[in-house]
């Protein structure tokens, strides 16, 4: 049934061999970089590639500092800390997401709060945010968010940027502002998005990116804080041990993590930023082409939000039932072409289950509908057979 589905993907990366759901490819300078990096001995948590990968990342995406993090999930934790997240408190975000993102709100014992997506970016929708907020909480004297139910602070606003689609940045910051929610973004599948020009993670007091095996751009395992000049320098204090600069004492001036990121994983990063460009190019043609193919086949391409320019990190589609979806699964995995389902909701996993919430009516549809495609890179040489 979705033979010619199989066929198309088998054109575009030309093999007869299992095609992953996305594979990382480092065609640049990253053999170099990382052999350099032995040979000097800075293997670890200092060296000049995680200055230059930092450096290099502030300039990429506009943001005034980049913070480098051992992965994604450590860029969310110190985020949300920096943003005064404390214990007791609650974080709006989407239950349509990787469960990270949920994970750095319990670890700073916080809790989450799910609301609704928007059909259009699958993320963080501000009519639902501030649907939520209308029904359930209050602005006092002080400016404070509170909870009218148990005065609980509301203090920060988490959103996610699904598959590398921007969410409604322009109302959200509007809807954080009024109610005064500190708006982090998670940026973890979004590097090289860009929402009316800007960089996604560049809109809110926060923005954390990831470089796992399975992103745009990998370090092996890796991380990013995007800030201002001053949360920045916040930020590689917290995740460096809080270490005073000292030439030989140890003076630590606050419980701080080993959020570091190693200086043989940079070298790898500063290569692959090197050639980001490129992939953001070969990911956009790439959907260009699944977008024409699926035409008319009943099954819907998701495409950019308008006003978007999205990295198309991850290809989707939404099937018309959970049974098409699953015929989808069962005939491409079955012949060796990886596909997967949307995660399911963190309001289905029993460590989230009990958690505050809001009507989620798009995200229960999307959960039962949406299957992901292989996405990766594909090689310079690797030019479709078919173009579309
Ligand atoms: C949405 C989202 N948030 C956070 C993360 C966490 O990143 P990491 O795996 O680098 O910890 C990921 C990816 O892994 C992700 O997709």
């Amino acid at each position: 049934m979705f033979d010619a589905l199989i066929r198309f993907i088998r054109e575009q990366y030309r093999t007869d061999e299992f095609i992953p759901l996305h594979a990382p490819v480092f065609p640049g300078r990253e053999r170099e970089y990382v052999v350099q990096t032995i040979e000097s001995t800075f293997v670890s948590s200092v060296g000049t590639f995680v200055d230059r990968f930092e450096r290099d990342m502030a300039a990429y995406t506009g943001a005034q500092r980049a913070v480098a993090t051992v992965n994604g999930t450590a860029a969310l934790h110190a985020a949300l800390l920096l943003a005064g997240v404390k214990p007791g408190e609650l974080v709006v975000t989407q239950s349509l997401t990787f469960v990270a993102t949920c994970n750095a709100i319990a670890y700073c014992h916080a809790e989450p709060v799910f609301v609704d997506v928007d059909r259009d970016t699958l993320g963080l929708s501000p009519s639902a945010l501030e649907a939520w907020l209308d029904a359930s909480a209050r602005l006092d004297a002080d400016g404070m968010c509170r909870l009218k139910q148990d005065g609980r602070l509301v203090r920060a606003c988490l959103p996610m940027h699904t598959f590398g689609h921007p969410v409604h940045l322009d109302r959200l910051v509007d809807v954080c502002r009024r109610w005064n929610l500190a708006l982090v973004e998670d940026a973890a599948e979004s590097l090289g998005s860009l929402y009316h020009g800007k960089h996604t993670g560049t809109f809110g007091l926060l923005g954390t990116l990831s470089f796992n095996g399975n992103k745009i751009l990998t370090t092996g395992g890796g991380g990013m804080i995007l800030a201002d000049a001053a949360l920045g320098a916040r930020a590689k204090h917290l995740t460096t041990t809080a270490k005073k600069p000292h030439p030989y004492e140890f003076v630590h001036d606050e419980v701080g993590y080993n959020y570091r990121l190693p200086n043989l994983n940079a070298a790898l990063g500063c290569a692959q930023l090197e050639q980001l460009d490129r992939f953001v190019e070969s990911k956009r043609a790439l959907a260009e082409r699944y977008g024409a193919h699926l035409a008319g086949s009943g099954l819907e391409f998701v495409r950019e939000p308008s006003g978007c320019r999205s990295n198309y990190w991850l290809n989707a589609v939404v099937c018309d039932s959970r049974e098409q979806r699953d015929a989808l699964l069962r005939a491409t995995n079955d012949k060796g072409v990886m596909t997967r389902p949307i995660w399911q909701l963190m309001t289905h996993l029993p460590i989230y289950e009990n958690c505050l919430r809001g009507d989620l009516a798009t995200a229960e549809w999307l959960e039962a509908r949406v299957v992901n495609l292989p996405s990766s890179v594909l090689p310079v040489d690797a030019t479709p057979l078919v173009s579309s």
